[in-house]
C-alpha cells in the first residue's frame, strides 16, 4: 500500500467529514484546504483560502502527491457563482497540481453532470464514461470539470479520476436513493481505491454502493480496485412502510425517468434555496 500526503479541498463540507477519518485510520496524511474553517479538523493540518487563490494553493499543496478536490457549490445556484466556484476553482486546483509536480487528482463530478440520462428500463446498467448530459448549471460545472480532467491527463499527464458521486448520504433518503447511494464506508473505499490505483490515466467512475435496485455500473469502480460493501435494500422494508405516511419518499415521475431526478426538473434543488431563474 502508498501512504500519500493529500492535500483534500472542501475539507470543511460534509463529504470532507465522511471520509477523512476513514482516510487518515488508511494511514495517509491529509492537509485540509476550505474557504471556511471546519467544525473538527480531525488532527489534519489546515489552509484556510479559496482554492481560487493560486498563491495560496501553491504554498498548501507543496509537498503533497495527491489532490482530492471537493470543493464547490454542491447544488444548483447562481451561473455566476457556480463558474467562479466550481469550474474556475477546478482549473486553479489542477493548475496548481500541474506546476508543482502533483501527480494524482481526484475530482468530485457528481451524477447531476449526465443527470438527463433516462433510468433504464431493461434491466442495462448505465456505463461509467455515459457522455454527458447535464441537467442543471450545476451538472454542467462537473461536466466541466470532467473535460479540464481529461485536458490535464492528455496535455500534461496527469492522473485524473472523475468521481461522478451518486447519492451519499448517512442512509438512502428516499425510494430513488435506494439505487443511487453511496454509503459514508464505501465512500471511504472509493476515494482510497482512488489515490491507491497505479497509473489510472484519465477515467470517470461512478460513486455508488453495491445497491441492490442500482442501476449504475460498478464496472469502472472494480476496475480501480474499489469494492463496495454496503447495500441500501437493507433500508427499503422501512422505507417503504413510512412511505404510508410520508408518500414523498416514493419516486416521483422525474425519479422514474431520468437519473438526475428532481435535479432534472424545473425546479431543481437550489444553493441558499434561491433558484437561478425567475
Ligand atoms: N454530497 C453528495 O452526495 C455529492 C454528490 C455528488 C457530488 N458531490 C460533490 O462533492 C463535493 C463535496 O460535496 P459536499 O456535500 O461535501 O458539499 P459541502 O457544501 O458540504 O462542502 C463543500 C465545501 O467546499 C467549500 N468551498 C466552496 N467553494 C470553495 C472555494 N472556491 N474555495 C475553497 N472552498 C470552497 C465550502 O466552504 C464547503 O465547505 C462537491 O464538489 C459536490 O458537488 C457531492
Amino acid at each position: 500500500m502508498t501512504l500519500r500526503r493529500i492535500a483534500l479541498t472542501g475539507a470543511a463540507g460534509s463529504l470532507a467529514a465522511d471520509i477523512i477519518p476513514g482516510l487518515l485510520a488508511r494511514g495517509h496524511t491529509i492537509v485540509g484546504i476550505d474557504q471556511r474553517a471546519p467544525v473538527d479538523t480531525f488532527g489534519c493540518e489546515f489552509v484556510e483560502c479559496l482554492v481560487n487563490d493560486r498563491a495560496a494553493m501553491l504554498s498548501a499543496l507543496r509537498g503533497c502527491n495527491a489532490v482530492i478536490h471537493l470543493a464547490g457549490i454542491p447544488l444548483e445556484a447562481e451561473w455566476a457563482d457556480i463558474l467562479r466556484a466550481n469550474i474556475d476553482g477546478t482549473q486553479a486546483v489542477l493548475e496548481v497540481a500541474e506546476q508543482l509536480g502533483v501527480r494524482r487528482v481526484v475530482l468530485a463530478s457528481s451524477i447531476h453532470s449526465v443527470g438527463f440520462v433516462p433510468v433504464p428500463t431493461d434491466g442495462s446498467l448505465v456505463p461509467d464514461d455515459v457522455p454527458v448530459r447535464p441537467n442543471t448549471f450545476y451538472g454542467v460545472s462537473k461536466a466541466a470539470v470532467e473535460a479540464l480532467g481529461s485536458l490535464y491527463h492528455d496535455r500534461f499527464g496527469l492522473d485524473v479520476i472523475c468521481l461522478r458521486i451518486a447519492s451519499r448520504f448517512a442512509e438512502p433518503t428516499g425510494e430513488r436513493t435506494l439505487s443511487t447511494w453511496l454509503s459514508p464506508a464505501d465512500a471511504v473505499r472509493l476515494f482510497d481505491a482512488c489515490l491507491q490505483v497505479p497509473s489510472p490515466g484519465y477515467r470517470t467512475i461512478w460513486g455508488v454502493s453495491a445497491n441492490t435496485r442500482g442501476y449504475l455500473s460498478a464496472e469502472g469502480g472494480a476496475a480501480i480496485g474499489f469494492r463496495p460493501e454496503d447495500d441500501s435494500e437493507r433500508f427499503a422494508e422501512r422505507m417503504f412502510a413510512a412511505s404510508d405516511t410520508d408518500p414523498s419518499l416514493l419516486a416521483s415521475d422525474w425519479d422514474r425517468a431520468y437519473i438526475g431526478g428532481i435535479f432534472s426538473s424545473p425546479q431543481p434543488p437550489c444553493f441558499g434555496g434561491h433558484p437561478p431563474r425567475p
